[in-house]
């Protein structure tokens, strides 16, 4: 696997496909013909960087220039002298995007450019599932190399911080730990077909109102404790190779070229090697570009030879201003991409598009990611067999997502709508009565049609929640509050009035509930379930699949209950152009179990069709740490799967903690009756905090409760730990 290579120079295996036989065919022709033999930089058997610093030693200072910067919206120039073809772009994360002009945002109108579309990044999280993370990034690999991508923007990993930040549906919640986990696991899956993957928005980038200017303000151990873990885990477990910069400033200097963050931190502690690329127009100076770690510039808002990184750099370095040797490590991390991708090699993958199986990992993530949050009485799964008459209301029903949401738009091959999925699911013998229920702009005509329906119906299943609009789960804005919009709650009320037994689906991410919840007997999450989503919520409602999301976020009650809006608008939207994360630590469930706040739906909560029971706990000392071993038992009727969590909670820490973290989890699957016996390891790392005076992770000594359950709030098995002596730990 690649991602062993990023800190190595190892020798890399021969690959080939039609194009880079093209390309390696011109540079043989051109290189060899004067040399006699293979170019080191193209011989497959030869070290990573010994190929690097070959191909850089041919390059002109023009030819290094042109890698630094975009020569169209997501290509950088190729340089056919040396058989050196474009590089592409493409977004990402949920698929590969559809492509876009040259020099604009609006679509080529290509008709090639289609692609599977993944459910969105919350909807992975919530499966707990790395493997299927690996199998998302491995297939959304295969599609960017059939569709001629080099590079791949995603996944997206900044924690949500507050409900409202409009990019929370792509990105993987508000846990360092899962949201590092599950995508190391899909940049794992993505580069094994030599396609680059890159985490994006580094760092810090936890709300879009004022993305591009907003200075976030957050104390060293905050930083180091919640918003950074996640990428650090995909820099160093994951072996991502490239990492996108974010909009926003970082005490006070622009992301994309923060000293500290991509100097010191990123490419000095971590020991990045791959390439730092800007936000598309995140870039604001040269100087600071030049000197302050970006690689690769693209979406300026200029002609692209007047990039900052483009002849503003040239001038500086003709002129002495700036260290040839700068240029030359840009140059060699933009290579070193290149070259570990194999895109200069024999038989690179030629990848596939829309494959079965690329559709069944998109069925299975929503499968996977839906989240069963309320049944009362067994309401779900729905029984085909006594059923004659389903009124399917809500607009959701009909709606498509998966183009929305701005830059993680997909044009999907198709999409099935849950209408889709449960008529074909519901078959003939069962009339499904669709009603539209409430659209924006909607009267209560609409309303009133979808409440004759429910009465007349044995059962309502109801599909609302959020969409792409603008203001809501998309690109460019933030949600001014956490409101179902359209009068959906009212609707919900006057329905399930008509029928009780109605079944909520939810698509979108969180919103509060209280104005209906207790009336309905069930209630399933659905995010944005991709182009298979119809299809994997059917399975779900009809019970061909037991569900086994877990919330990868809290679902508070109401907007007020969280962390960001309790210290007022300096720390949620910001003041004078600064957001100060007042609440430290405490982001997530850490603020809710800090300050004894009930959530509706606490972090890893989720239920399933059978029950779980966890018992003989144990803790086993490791050379490292200790793991944490029990039994599991599926104690219901049928088959499923369940997360088991372990979250450490130090006892009289010396130093201000959260209550509890989570430190490890396993998905597994079992039969009915069936127990296994599961062990997450733990090293010193998952009891440390960051000393900013020591500079360092610090394992304090002490007494540590480890808890084991299904939720953070589920927590059945307990057990002391000592660690004896207090280390620094890496
Ligand atoms: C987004 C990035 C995206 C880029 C290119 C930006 O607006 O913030 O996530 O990769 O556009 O589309």
């Amino acid at each position: 696997m690649h991602a062993t290579l990023m800190n190595q120079d190892l020798t890399l295996p021969r690959r080939t496909t039609a194009l880079s036989l093209a390309f390696l065919a011109t540079a043989t022709l051109l290189v060899a013909s004067a040399h006699a033999q293979t170019p080191v930089y193209l011989d497959p058997t030869q070290p990573l960087d010994t190929r690097v610093d070959d191909l850089l030693g041919r390059l002109t200072l023009a030819e290094k220039i042109s890698l630094v910067h975009a020569d169209s919206k997501f290509t950088t120039a190729a340089i056919p002298r040396l058989g050196l073809p474009r590089r592409w772009l493409s977004d990402g994360p949920h698929g590969v995007r559809e492509d876009v002009g040259p020099d604009t945002w609006n679509p080529a109108g290509h008709t090639d450019d289609f692609s599977t579309a993944m459910p969105a990044g919350i909807c992975l999280a919530s499966t707990w599932n790395p493997d299927l993370g690996y199998s998302e990034g491995q297939a959304i690999g295969q599609e960017a190399r059939k569709r001629g991508k080099d590079i791949m923007l995603g996944p997206g990993v900044n924690i949500l911080r507050t409900p409202l930040c409009g990019r929370n549906f792509e990105y993987l919640g508000e846990d360092p730990l899962l949201s590092g986990t599950m995508a190391a696991g899909y940049v794992r899956g993505a580069q094994s077909q030599d396609i680059a993957s890159c985490v994006k928005h580094f760092a810090l980038n936890n709300q879009e109102y004022q993305r591009g200017s907003i200075n976030v303000e957050v104390d060293e151990r905050v930083l180091r404790e919640i918003y950074l873990p996640a990428f650090h885990t995909v820099v160093t477990s994951g072996g991502v190779w490239a990492v996108m910069g974010a909009y926003n400033q970082f005490r006070g200097q622009h992301c994309c070229h923060n000293d500290y963050l991509l100097n010191t931190i990123l490419k000095g502690e971590w020991g990045f090697r791959g390439l730092v690329m800007s936000d598309w127009s995140g870039v604001h100076d040269t100087r600071q570009a030049v000197l302050n770690g970006l690689d690769l510039e693209m979406g300026t808002d200029r002609k692209y030879d007047d990039f900052y990184l483009a002849n503003p750099y040239l001038t500086g370095l003709q002129s002495g201003v700036y260290p040839m040797a700068g240029l030359d490590d840009k140059v060699r991390r933009n290579l070193r991409v290149l070259i570990a991708t194999h895109v200069l090699d024999p038989d690179r993958p030629s990848g596939s598009l829309n494959t079965a199986a690329h559709q069944t990992i998109a069925r299975r993530v929503a499968e996977e990611g839906i989240v069963l949050l309320k049944n009362e009485n067994h309401a779900l799964p729905l029984d085909l067999r006594t059923i004659k008459t389903i009124a399917l209301i809500g607009e959701n029903a009909t709606r498509l997502h998966a183009h929305g949401g701005d830059s993680s738009g997909i044009k999907a091959f198709y999409e099935v709508d849950p209408l889709d999925g449960i008529v074909k699911r519901a078959g003939t013998r069962v009339n499904v009565i669709y009603s539209e229920g409430y659209r924006k702009g909607g009267d209560a005509a609409l309303a009133d049609r979808a409440v004759a329906a429910a009465r007349a119906a044995d059962v309502v299943i109801y599909l609302g929640g959020l969409n792409h609009d603008k203001g809501f789960d998309c690109e460019g804005a933030d949600r001014t509050d956490m409101k179902l919009p359209c009068g959906q709650d009212k609707l919900i009320q006057q329905i399930t009035a008509a029928n009780p037994h109605t079944i909520v689906v939810l698509e979108g991410t969180m919103v509060e509930m209280g104005a209906w919840l207790d009336q309905v007997p069930a209630l399933l999450q659905a995010w944005y379930p991709g182009m298979e989503g119809g299809n994997a919520l059917a399975r779900v409602l009809f019970g061909d699949v037991n569900p086994s999301g877990k919330l990868p976020a809290t679902f508070p009650k109401q907007l007020s209950d969280t962390p960001a809006f309790a210290f007022g608008p300096s720390a949620y939207p910001g003041v004078n152009g600064t957001v100060t994360y007042a609440e430290g630590l405490l982001v997530g469930y850490r603020w809710y179990d800090a300050k004894n706040i009930a959530p509706q739906f606490p972090f890893g909560f989720g239920l399933s069709y059978t029950t779980f029971a966890y018992t003989h706990f144990k803790l086993v000392p490791t050379a490292d740490g200790v793991t944490a071993q029990f039994d599991l038992q599926n104690t219901g009727p049928v088959a499923g799967a369940e997360v088991a969590q372990l979250y450490v909670q130090p006892e009289k820490p010396g130093v201000p903690r959260p209550l509890r973290e989570l430190k490890g989890f396993q998905k597994v699957y079992l039969s009915p009756g069936e127990t296994r016996t599961l062990t997450i390891p733990l090293t010193r790392s998952a009891f440390a905090y960051y000393s900013p005076d020591q500079k360092s992770w610090v394992a304090e000594q002490g007494a540590y409760k480890l808890l084991v359950g299904g939720s953070s709030r589920d927590l059945p098995l307990s057990a002391e730990y000592q660690l004896t002596e207090t280390t620094q730990v890496k």
